[in-house]
Parts: C-alpha cells; structure tokens; sequence
C-alpha cells in the first residue's frame, strides 16, 4: 500500500497507542501465565525485553532499509521512526518497573549471584534511552541543533545496540534461542554498516547531489 494512501489510524501517536497497547497486553499476558509472582515476574522482564528488542531493530533498521531498499513500506517505516522509538522506550519503562518489582519483592532472588557491577551496562542504557526519548521531539532537536542531536542519537543507538549484543550473548549457555537473538542483533549491525558505506559510495559518485535520507 502507497503510505501516502495507508490509514490514517496507523502513524503517529496512534501507531504509538497501538504499540504501547500490544506491549501491555504481552506483559499482562506473561504476567498472569506463570501461577508463581516471582516466576511471573521474571517471565514478564523477559518479554518487555523482547518487545523492547523488536521495536529497537525497527528503528535501528529504519534509515538503511530506506538507503538499500527504497520501497513505500521503507519509506513509512523511516518515516515512523520517532514512534517506534518511543514505543521501544514505553517497551523498555515497563521492563524498568517490572525490575524494580521483582528487586523489591525478592530481593534475595534479583542478588542471587549478580553484582552492583553487573547493573552498569544496563543503567547506561537507561541513560541513554531516557536522553534520546526526551529529546525526540521538536523542541529537543532545536535546542540540540542538528549535530549535536544527530550525535546524541548516533551515539546513543549504537550503544543499545552493543547492550542488546552483550545482553543475548551472555546467555547463550542458557539457550541455544539466544544464538538467533544475538546473530539478529549482529546482522543488524551489519546491515547498518553496508547501508552507511553504500550511501558514502553514492555520495561520492554525485557529490552534487543531496540525500534523500542520511543514516545514524
Ligand atoms: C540496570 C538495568 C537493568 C537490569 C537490572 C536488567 C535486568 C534484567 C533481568 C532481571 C532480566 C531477566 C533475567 C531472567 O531471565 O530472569 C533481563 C533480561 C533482559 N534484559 Fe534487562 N535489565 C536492565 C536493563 C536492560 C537494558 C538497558 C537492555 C537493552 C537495551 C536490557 C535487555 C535485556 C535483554 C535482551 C534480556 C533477555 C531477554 C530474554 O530472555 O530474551 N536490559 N534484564
């Protein structure tokens, strides 16, 4: 479907209401599987993590499919961006509460075996995602000016990025289901590299001419 023709319900804050919607019930969904809290929990932090990844990948993705492979469903998905990346955030505000309940109520289960230390990576990507929701609207971008706003999001996805690597990869001794996780995260990464050199070989063969899109 031409995006130009595509329902006006399904971009924007609605497309964001949907999203936000579709994490809930997933949670809710975790959350009432498990008969045991703690179980229930943890099932629950497992998926809004999961959701969380999704939602990542289609904002990560969104420039370079547009860059590799310009079509209107590229097109919509770059255009919607913004929106997956706040659902990702909305995703990843629920993984927090989800955490900090299962910290609360057992405390001696969230401790078992994990650090301070072993919150760093994690906090930073609060951080991180905190800063690029917060300045994904207009008045950010103004403030920001756009370098510093394109450094601030360049930055702050590739560090999710490595966050999701480090997080799928350390268990794979767990499950052989976090290969596939890990190797999608990686493919992405990839990809976004093979869309960036593509877009500076196309810049440099018709250094004239303007992009129609720039990759971060
Ligand atoms: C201090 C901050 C964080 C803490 C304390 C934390 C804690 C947790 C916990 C307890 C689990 C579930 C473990 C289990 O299986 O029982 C989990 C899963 C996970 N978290 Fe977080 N997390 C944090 C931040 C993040 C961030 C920022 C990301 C990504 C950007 C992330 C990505 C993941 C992933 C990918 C999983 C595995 C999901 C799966 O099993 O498929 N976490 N986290």
């Amino acid at each position: 479907m031409n995006p130009s023709t595509a329902p006006a319900s399904l971009h924007g804050w609605r497309l964001f209401g949907l999203l936000a919607l579709l994490v809930l019930v997933a949670t809710a969904l975790a959350l009432a599987w498990q008969p045991q809290l703690v179980e229930a929990l943890r099932s629950a932090i497992r998926v809004t993590a999961r959701t969380s990844f999704a939602l990542f990948l289609l904002a990560f993705l969104a420039s370079s499919l547009a860059i590799l492979v310009p079509s209107p469903t590229s097109r919509a998905l770059l255009r919607e961006r913004r929106f997956f990346g706040l659902a990702f955030a909305f995703s990843h505000l629920i993984h927090g509460v989800l955490i900090l309940t299962y910290a609360q109520l057992f405390p001696e289960v969230f401790w078992n075996g994990r650090s301070a230390a072993a919150n760093i990576p994690g906090s930073v990507g609060y951080l991180f995602i905190l800063l690029l929701a917060l300045t994904s609207f207009p008045w950010a971008m103004k403030a920001l000016g756009g370098r510093g706003w394109k450094a601030l999001h360049s930055t702050g996805t590739w560090v999710l990025a490595l966050i999701f690597c480090f997080s799928f990869y350390k268990r794979i001794p767990l499950s052989p289901g976090y290969v596939l996780a890990f190797g999608l995260m990686f493919s992405a990464i990839v990809l976004k590299l093979v869309a960036k050199l593509a877009q500076r070989v196309r810049r440099n063969a018709q250094p004239a001419r303007t992009p129609l899109t720039t990759a971060r």
